[in-house]
């Protein structure tokens, strides 16, 4: 998954953009975007949709993001959207891997009462929202089969932690959400699991966003968040390894491979070890995964 494009859950017009968006993956939201008062119509607007493109072949995968457990609209989100089977649950302010694996319990009864095959649902989840969530970023190794991807959020933890501003004047993050965002990867990538950055949430700067897109990438992140569908093209070519990535890949594998599997060879007058072998399997098989 490399583009994971927002939609509100409560918003047919948008819904019904999202499936020719080009994105990989479709947010649907039932937590933020959604006004408490129109909480129950967004579930029978999400559920509804889900069932509509069920059939479609060109729609993207659909992950649901339910609101916290914390708000007590979780069960009443699952309650109303399972029947309807999304290919995932995006999780908000997770605070420990524990939560993953409370989440993984509940879905585990739901696809039993709707016939959904035991573990098909899958997970990801955001992991800095709070600051408790922020220092148990590494806790989501062995909690789920389901989970997919793990993300981060700077909003809702500007807010539990009461900082006024995110950004420095330059755009770049200030230092408690550089951190956020390193943790997330580093969890992500302990936990073997996707690392997805976070959104850009100034949807008309497109050199802005190409900039974060290329930072994220450059450190490790396999994909983006979205909030609106002229973000999603940017996304997924940055997210998507070249050409010139792949041969090169290819050349550190064979190399490997004919010198007969050593620790360490020289190609092109550049010492290459486990570590630089271990980088190109990892990019040929998420570039297999895009085709
Ligand atoms: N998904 C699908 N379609 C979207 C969309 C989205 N996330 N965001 C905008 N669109 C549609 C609009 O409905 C509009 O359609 P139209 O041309 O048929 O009228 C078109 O794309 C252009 O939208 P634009 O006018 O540029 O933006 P907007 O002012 O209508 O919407 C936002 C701006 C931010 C409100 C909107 O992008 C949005 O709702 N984003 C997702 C928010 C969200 O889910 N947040 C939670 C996670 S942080
Ligand atoms: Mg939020």
């Amino acid at each position: 998954m490399r583009s994971l494009l927002f939609i509100p859950g409560d918003s047919e017009k948008k819904l019904a953009k999202g499936i020719d968006s080009g994105a990989d993956v479709l947010l649907v939201d039932l937590e933020d975007s959604v006004s408490l008062e129109n909480k129950k119509e967004a579930r029978r607007v999400t559920a509804h949709y889900l069932k509509e493109v069920a059939d479609n072949a060109n729609c993207p995968r659909i992950y649901v993001r339910v609101n916290s457990f914390d708000s007590e609209m979780l069960e009443d989100d699952l309650n109303a959207i399972m029947a309807a089977k999304p290919h995932g649950i995006l999780l908000p302010k997770s605070e420990h891997g524990k939560d993953v694996t409370r989440l993984d319990s509940r879905l585990g009864v739901y696809e039993a009462e709707n016939r959904i095959g035991d573990g098909l649902t899958r997970i990801a989840a955001i992991v800095t929202e709070t600051a408790i969530g922020t220092l148990n970023a590494g806790t989501y190794g062995n909690r789920s089969q389901r989970l997919s991807a793990i993300t981060w959020g700077a909003e809702d933890l500007s807010a539990d932690i009461g900082s006024i501003k995110k950004r420095n004047s330059d755009g770049s993050y200030r230092d408690i959400f550089r951190h956020a965002r390193t943790v997330t990867l580093l969890g992500a990538v302990a936990a073997a699991v996707a690392p997805i950055d976070t959104v850009f949430t100034d949807f008309r700067d497109q050199d802005g966003l190409r900039k974060e897109c290329e930072e994220a990438a450059i450190d490790g992140f396999t994909g983006k968040m979205a909030i609106h569908p002229a973000q999603v093209a940017t996304i997924n070519e940055v997210f998507t390894p070249s050409q010139e990535a792949i041969d090169r890949a290819n050349a550190i594998v064979d190399a490997f491979h004919v010198a007969g599997n050593p620790g360490v060879i020289g190609l092109d007058g550049e010492m290459l070890d486990r570590p630089h072998l271990r980088r190109a399997q990892v990019l040929l098989s998420r570039a297999r995964k895009l085709k």
